[in-house]
């Protein structure tokens, strides 16, 4: 590959066109122009939306957007987007989901609503000064506060409460501004670190205003304000539930209390074995964050969180759990789950909106349920596919339309290699030599 030198300080002051001419002549023997443009939304408007999203955009990336359909929560029926590439996720929830919905289908309940955010700072000075200090303007930080609190306020959020934290046995002189958000239908981050800002600003400015705190060491210095993506207290329940009799149709032969004893077992490796544990979240995550992405909310802060809630104990440990008893099997996903139904990429990327009509556009409470049930179907299909058959065998069908796609066979051809590989291991190599070995006799 040979590059030519350009000026790239400017960069992302140059226009789109001008970024993809860089690039091609840096780029000089691959077809980027091509590739890079053969991707723009026909419509000059609509690609305006999406450039506009992120910084020097050259064109759009495309994941598959499927649905799992009749998904049967808390007795009513979602056909629910996901938007993810990774092949038999959105089979497997909808196998499960539809496994559910004759037992019952997913149940949710919705625990708890509330964000967190820091103000992180220094202070020399005594502990109980500082202590009286915040106390005493708890009331005037609130009140400064107001201005942009108003119309969170009226929807029925705010900030909740306000405390001192002290962190001087982690690092010297550490302290926190704590303070805990209810964010309605929000995700609420730009909402929170504004307020944080602001608390800070105001921290900052009475210190040095107080006569009490002209000595030198009594000075705050703030290192930063930010929310905390860990939010345990924002947290959702979803479950299932049937009688042993109900599961006997999952292994032929094996009684359903016996699968759901060897089902348990599964899960409880994944409570004990971080190696298990890992993957097992994963799978959940497979179902989870599809959802998140399909609504346009951040599924970076979803993960993070949901991975620290999953070690919160100190060991990291399954999300999910069984429970056997009085002759059921019941199976419960509890994590925590920030989402926003208004704001940020919900209201402007126009298949977020879609989904969230299909999703017949609920508040934040109800976005939390569906995606959970979802995490959960997807844990429970890949769960009795490990159990059962193991998973290669639906993940190789798909695999091996993927590599038939990727020689682009015809009908003809997809067809006698579906037939030949019933009963063989799918390999990239196989299927090209067995395509070759068509083609040649053709
Ligand atoms: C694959 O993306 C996800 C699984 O590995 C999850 C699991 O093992 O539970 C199938």
């Amino acid at each position: 590959m040979e590059f030519n030198v350009v000026e790239t300080k400017s960069f992302s002051k140059l226009s789109k066109v001008e970024k993809i001419e860089w690039l091609s002549s840096k780029y000089t023997d691959e077809n980027l122009e091509e590739c890079l443009t053969k991707f723009w939304h026909a419509n000059p408007a609509d690609q305006k939306i999406f450039d506009e999203f992120s910084e020097n955009t050259l064109t759009n990336f495309y994941l598959p957007f499927g649905i799992a359909p009749n998904v049967m929560i808390n007795r009513e029926m979602y056909d629910v987007p996901m938007v993810i590439e990774e092949s038999s996720v959105v089979a497997a929830a909808s196998n499960a989901a539809k496994f559910w919905s004759t037992r019952g289908g997913f149940h949710t309940e919705v625990i708890s609503m509330t964000k967190v955010g820091q103000v992180h700072f220094l202070w020399q000075g005594k502990k109980e000064i500082l202590e009286n200090f915040i106390q005493e303007k708890k009331e005037s930080f609130f009140q400064a506060l107001s201005p942009l609190t108003a119309n969170m306020q009226k929807r029925g959020g705010g900030v909740t409460s306000l405390e001192l934290i002290d962190k001087t046995h982690d690092i010297e002189n550490y302290y926190q501004l704590y303070a805990t958000f209810e964010t309605c239908d929000a995700m609420g981050a730009n909402f929170i670190n504004s307020c944080l800002e602001e608390l800070a600003n105001k921290l900052t400015l009475w210190v040095k205003e107080d006569s009490r705190f002209n000595e030198s060491n009594n000075t705050v210095k703030i290192v930063m304000s930010i929310l905390s993506n860990y939010t345990p207290d924002c947290l959702v329940r979803a479950w299932v539930s049937c009688s042993f009799d109900e599961l006997d149709d999952v292994i032929s032969g094996m009684p359903g209390r016996e699968y759901a004893e060897k089902f348990r077992t599964a899960v409880e490796i994944a409570q004990c074995d971080v190696n298990r544990a890992v993957t097992h979240n994963k799978g959940i995550f497979n179902g989870i964050d599809a959802v998140v992405l399909a609504t346009g909310n951040d599924f970076r802060a979803v993960e993070a969180c949901g991975h620290a809630y999953a070690a919160r104990s100190g060991q990291y440990r399954s999300l999910s759990s069984v429970r056997l008893g009085n002759d059921r099997f019941t199976f419960t996903l509890e994590l925590p789950l920030a989402l926003g139904t208004v704001g940020g990429l919900t209201s402007l990327h126009p298949l977020s909106k879609l989904t969230l009509k299909m999703l017949r556009n609920p508040d934040a409470k109800k976005l939390m349920e569906i995606v959970a049930a979802i995490g959960l179907a997807q844990n429970f299909g890949a769960i009795r596919s490990l159990t059962t058959t193991g998973i290669q065998r639906g993940h190789m069908k798909m695999h091996l339309m993927n590599i038939l796609n990727s020689f682009a066979a015809s009908e003809v051809e997809v067809m006698k290699a579906k037939a030949y590989f019933t009963d063989k291991v799918v390999s990239y190599k196989a299927v090209s030599e067995l395509l070759k070995t068509m083609r040649e006799h053709h």
